[in-house]
């Protein structure tokens, strides 16, 4: 089988986490680059990758690239190569575009003129042409130019791949889930010890952490993916794939999983959601404050939180009690136990008042942050 590039996108620092997936799914020549990892693979590598990766975005396949200062260059370099191996007047399409740093600034006029040059080009040659479908369209085509130079590809997920379904729009600052699993897959945590998020909002990190204890593909039981509307998908290997995938969910966890949230509503939410995720009878939740958290009951394990860090919910003052109170309660109640903080607050941070082990730079969204892992001295 032929074996071609792809470039799975991810959050920025995310990189090494989802190459290391990469690789643990057989792809081969995996680079990292910038929001993004290059690997190749056949056709059972990328229906892998959007069914197995925690941490991407999404995977693109490129098509074409070339430098573009104008719409018209732009044009042209799209009419350069025959889209009938592609594509069909019968199939629909859509074109999402991104720029930066480039003279071309319009990122939407830049979307129309790629599909204007790939529906000419066949109104040219059979006098029909696809049609556009924004919503649902059966080829989704990804265009990003960078310092005047542009890369066009097929979207082989379609929808973001962090949309696992599990979770409706909630209102307060939850977690990106393929954000949270990186930060799981970094503490090396699977599934072996106790994992204690005690901050633990709509229930992101439990319910990514049973997903991969269980070993339970985060895109298992997705609808659809944007390779499904190419001309080589291939149902019989997908599905095969994909059953052989659910066989090997396991059914229990080898060690408990568990969060709890001094919010009410937050609990609800994590409770509503986890069971959208199938595993709603496999993890505990329950409310409590932090100052109240007991851990004498389990034996060791890791605790993983993302505190509120004032740029978003809460103030910077406000928050300084729930570090110093984050640090207290692990030096005294968590002995053999590993505290991984998410924040973007530095100065916070420092409030916990214990010398971190380990610093990891990770964004969030375009905030800057750190995964901090503090050990038992
Ligand atoms: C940034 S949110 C965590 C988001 C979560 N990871 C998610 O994906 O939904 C921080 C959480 O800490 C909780 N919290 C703040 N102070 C607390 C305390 N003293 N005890 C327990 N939870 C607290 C808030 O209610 C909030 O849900």
């Amino acid at each position: 089988m032929t074996r071609d590039r792809y470039f799975a996108t991810c959050g920025r620092g995310i990189e090494p986490i989802l190459a290391d997936e990469l690789r643990q799914l057989g792809a081969s020549d995996v680079t990292p680059g910038r929001g993004g990892v290059l690997f190749s693979g056949d056709q059972t590598t990328l229906y892998r990758a959007n069914l197995w990766l925690r941490t991407a975005v999404r995977v693109l396949r490129p098509l074409l690239e070339g430098p573009v200062r104008s719409p018209d260059e732009l044009y042209d370099l799209v009419q350069s190569i025959d889209w009938t191996e592609w594509l069909t007047p019968r199939h629909t399409l859509a074109v999402d575009c991104n720029v930066r740093d480039s003279a071309i600034t319009h990122s939407q006029y830049a979307a129309r003129r790629v599909k204007d040059a790939i529906c000419d080009q066949f109104v040219a040659r059979c006098g029909a042409r696809p049609s556009v479908d924004p919503e649902e369209p059966m080829l989704g085509f990804n265009l990003h130019i960078y310092r005047n130079h542009a890369t066009l590809s097929l979207d082989s997920s379609g929808m973001s791949l962090h949309k696992r379904g599990y979770r409706p729009i909630q209102t307060r600052a939850p977690l990106n889930e393929a954000l949270a699993a990186a930060i799981i897959l970094r503490t090396g945590w699977r599934g072996e010890t106790a994992f204690v998020d005690p901050l633990c909002g709509s229930g992101t990190f439990p319910i990514e952490a049973a997903w991969l204890a269980l070993r339970r593909p985060p895109g298992l039981t997705r609808k659809r993916f944007g390779f499904m509307g190419w001309m080589d998908y291939d149902v019989e290997q997908w599905t095969e794939l994909r059953d052989e995938a659910r066989r090997g969910v396991g059914r229990t966890l080898s060690a408990p999983i568990s969060g709890s949230d001094v919010r009410g509503d937050a609990i609800a939410f994590a409770i509503n959601n986890a069971k959208a995720a199938g595993i709603g009878h496999l993890l505990r939740f329950h409310k409590c404050d932090l100052r109240d958290l007991q851990l004498s009951h389990l034996s060791s394990g890791v605790l993983v939180c993302n505190p509120p860090y004032g740029e978003r919910i809460g103030d910077e003052k406000s928050l300084v009690g729930l570090y110093r109170l984050l640090g207290e309660v692990f030096r005294q109640r968590a002995q053999g136990w590993t505290l991984w903080v998410f924040t973007g607050n530095a100065r916070l941070a420092r409030e916990i008042r214990l010398e971190p082990a380990e610093e990891v730079p990770l964004f969030n969204g375009k905030i800057p942050c750190r995964l901090l892992k503090f050990e038992q001295v």
